[in-house]
Parts: C-alpha cells; sequence; structure tokens
C-alpha cells in the first residue's frame, strides 16, 4: 500500500508536496496510464468509458448476475493530498489483487473504478465520472462548463482523446452496489485511537455564489463616509458566515473558499466581489435555515451600505444516508478481523453520496493523521490503508 501510495502520489506532486490532479490535464491523464497499467498488474481485466473512468474486473461465476463496485476518484483539489480519492482506488485494486490471488470466486463480477473526476476543482461541475456512469450528465454539459482559462470541457475532453457527443455511452445498469474506501479526512478516527468508520451518512451540501456590488472610486480621494466598498461589505459578510456557522454548532460548517476582487487594485476602491459559500449539514431542513439566515443577514449588510447582493447557486446535495446492511457487512468484517470501528458522519463530499441514492452504497474510513485533508500534509499511515483495504477485500468478498 505505501508503494502504491507514492507511486499514486508521485503523479501531479507540487514542489510544496501537495498533489494536484485536475480532471484531463497531463497529471490526470499519467495517472489514468498508470492506474490502468496497476490493474493489469494485478490481473485484472481493464477497460475505460468515454469520460476516461478507468476500470478493473475480476469476473465472476455468474455472467448474468451484476457487480459490485468499489473505487474512488483520480482526481484531487489544487495542491491536494496523496490519499483523498487516491487510496479508494490502490486499496481497492490491492482488495482485488488479493482475492484473484488467494482463488476466491464470487458470483458477482467485481470491479474496481478510478473515477475521472469528484472535486469539481477545474470545471464546477463535481462528481462527472459518477454522473456518467449513472446517466446523469446533461447533453449541454460538455458545452457550458469552462476552467479558469476559458477552456470548455469538451475541447478538454477532446484534448485527451475523449469525444464529448459519448458520454452518454458511460452510462450502465448492471452495478449493484457500491462500496468506497476513503480516509476520513477530520480527527475524529485519530483522535479516539479506532482502526475505522463506518460511514452512516454523508453530509448535505448547499455551494452558493456572493455577488457584492458597490461603487469603484478613488481610494485616495473618496472619503469613507462616502464609499460603497465591496469588499469591505463582503469581509462583514464573511465573518458573519464563520459566526452563524459556529453558533449553529457541530456539525454545521460553512467555508468561503474562493473570493475574486475587481477591479482588484490597490488604489481603487473595490466595486465588485465575489465569493462562494460552502455550508454543510447532512439535515437538508437545518442547512436550508442556516443558509436563510445567512442570505438574510448578508442582505442586510449590503443594503445598510447601500450595496447589492445576489446569490446564485452553484451546487446543491442533499445529505445521503448510507445502506443499513452494508454498514453492518463492514462493521462485522471490521470486528472479525480484529480492528476497532466506530460509527461516523462525513462530513465530506464523496462518489458515494449518488451512488447511494441509485444503488445500495457504504463507505469505510481509515484515520487521517490530526485530521488533515486537501493540503499536502494529509496522512494515513501504509498500516491504516493496508487494514482499509483487508476489511474491503473481505467484505466485497461477502457482498458479491
Ligand atoms: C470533496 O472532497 C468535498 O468534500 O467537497
Ligand atoms: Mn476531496
Ligand atoms: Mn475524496
Amino acid at each position: 500500500m505505501k508503494q502504491l501510495i507514492e507511486r499514486l502520489g508521485g503523479v501531479g506532486g507540487n514542489s510544496d508536496g501537495g498533489v494536484t490532479r485536475l480532471l484531463y490535464c497531463e497529471a490526470w491523464v499519467a495517472a489514468a496510464d498508470l492506474v490502468q497499467g496497476l490493474m493489469g498488474a494485478a490481473g485484472l481485466e481493464t477497460r475505460r468509458d468515454e469520460v476516461g473512468n478507468v476500470f478493473g474486473r475480476l469476473p465472476g461465476t455468474d455472467p448474468s448476475a451484476g457487480v459490485v463496485l468499489t473505487g474512488s476518484h483520480l482526481d484531487t483539489v489544487r495542491s491536494g493530498g496523496r490519499f483523498d480519492g487516491a487510496l479508494g482506488i490502490v486499496g481497492g485494486i490491492a482488495a482485488l489483487a488479493a482475492l484473484r490471488r488467494e482463488g476466491v470466486r464470487t458470483r458477482r463480477s467485481l470491479e474496481v473504478v478510478a473515477l475521472c473526476e469528484e472535486e469539481g476543482s477545474r470545471f464546477k461541475g463535481s462528481l462527472f465520472g459518477s454522473r456518467a456512469i449513472l446517466g446523469l450528465v446533461e447533453e449541454h454539459e460538455p458545452d457550458a462548463m469552462w476552467d479558469r482559462q476559458g477552456t470548455n470541457l469538451s475541447e478538454a475532453m477532446r484534448e485527451v482523446g475523449l469525444d464529448p457527443k459519448l458520454v452518454s455511452n458511460a452510462r450502465r445498469n448492471d452495478v449493484e452496489c457500491f462500496v468506497e474506501l476513503h480516509i476520513e479526512q477530520g480527527p475524529t478516527l485519530h483522535e479516539a485511537g479506532i482502526d475505522c468508520g463506518i460511514v452512516t451518512d454523508i453530509t448535505g451540501l448547499s455551494q452558493r455564489l456572493f455577488t457584492v456590488v458597490g461603487q469603484a472610486d478613488h481610494a485616495g480621494a473618496m472619503p469613507m463616509d462616502r464609499r460603497r466598498d465591496a469588499l469591505a461589505a463582503a469581509a462583514s459578510m464573511i465573518s458573519r458566515v464563520a459566526t452563524i456557522a459556529s453558533e449553529a454548532g457541530h456539525p454545521v460548517v460553512g467555508t468561503v473558499g474562493e473570493l475574486t476582487v475587481d477591479p482588484g487594485s490597490a488604489n481603487t476602491i473595490p466595486q465588485m466581489v465575489r465569493f462562494t459559500l460552502d455550508l454543510r449539514h447532512p439535515h437538508d431542513r437545518v442547512r436550508a435555515d442556516i443558509l436563510s439566515s445567512i442570505v438574510q443577514e448578508c442582505q442586510h449588510i449590503a443594503i445598510s451600505g447601500g450595496l447589492s447582493l445576489e446569490v446564485s447557486e452553484l451546487w446543491e446535495q442533499p445529505g445521503s444516508p448510507m445502506d443499513s446492511a452494508l454498514q453492518d457487512i463492514l462493521a462485522d468484517t471490521a470486528s472479525t478481523g480484529g480492528l476497532t470501528r466506530q460509527a461516523i458522519l462525513s462530513g465530506a463530499a464523496h462518489d458515494s453520496q449518488l451512488w447511494a441514492r441509485h444503488v445500495p452504497t457504504a463507505m469505510l474510513f481509515v484515520p487521517s493523521v490530526n485530521g488533515r485533508s486537501h493540503c499536502a500534509p494529509e496522512y494515513t499511515s501504509p498500516e491504516d490503508c493496508a487494514q482499509g483495504a483487508t476489511v474491503l477485500a473481505r467484505a466485497l468478498a461477502e457482498i458479491a
């Protein structure tokens, strides 16, 4: 596991120790090749679909039976860690390789997938790989999404030899369940000294784009009491986000992670600011109420400063409970293997949250040292990775 994580983590590695593998970029292409090679070397039948998802298959004894799918995403956030997504892929390959080596024959076929995209780091539409397999990508979508450089998703696909017109062919109807191994990305398991987490729910998520419009004026000549400074107003709004989310209490989390200032010069009062809000809570009603108080307070800040505020939806994902029978299998498998475990809520988004709305789905977490993730110091020990892959292998054998 150590070797596999290091090899994949080396693809797209930055000088700060982080990893950047954005969808269809050079590092992504190299990583997809590497992963397909690893699957082949593990004795799995490999193939790629129309969006670049890479599959490795260990055939079952009943060709008419459905598929038990495991895996995770190949892409990363900008300067992310080596384990997010990667562990589910290499852990899935290791699990299927071990079952094959041990001569375990299952009735259903087992497949591991390296999903092409989950993070939404290059194009705003997240979960692209899973959505393609589930037939949820709209026909116009590849033409309607752009990255920061102004490259269209369709163009980006063509650059790596994929045809955006064929996205709908990636759809599959034979997947019977989905099981994802992942790092926790928060501090719970590591701090409690627990080996693994059985995910009960994946949080719901509301992402919004806030656009604050004021007035550009001279930074030296316009007196303070005459300004309509979009950034000063945005700063008050952002500080309210943090306060409201903190006061609402765990597991509410609110983050402003992207901000653009227009015109963005030191001696001009900012005319327009755009910032994102990422608000999470597993219960859709609770999240909607908190979102509405944040928007109300921000509107109040805007109006009282003579500015305007528009809020538009970027992404809305309901909270997703995991399948209870699959949770039991993971929990029993962990206990039988002598591991400690606990039920856990996922505050991070995952492919599994989408799969869960279509087929029985479960997630297994292993500890993240100090809860660090989406950053270079993200780390899970090789022993914890291997324990996760072992539980995954045994659970997949039982399920299939
Ligand atoms: C992805 O990692 C997310 O939680 O947004
Ligand atoms: Mn992530
Ligand atoms: Mn992830």
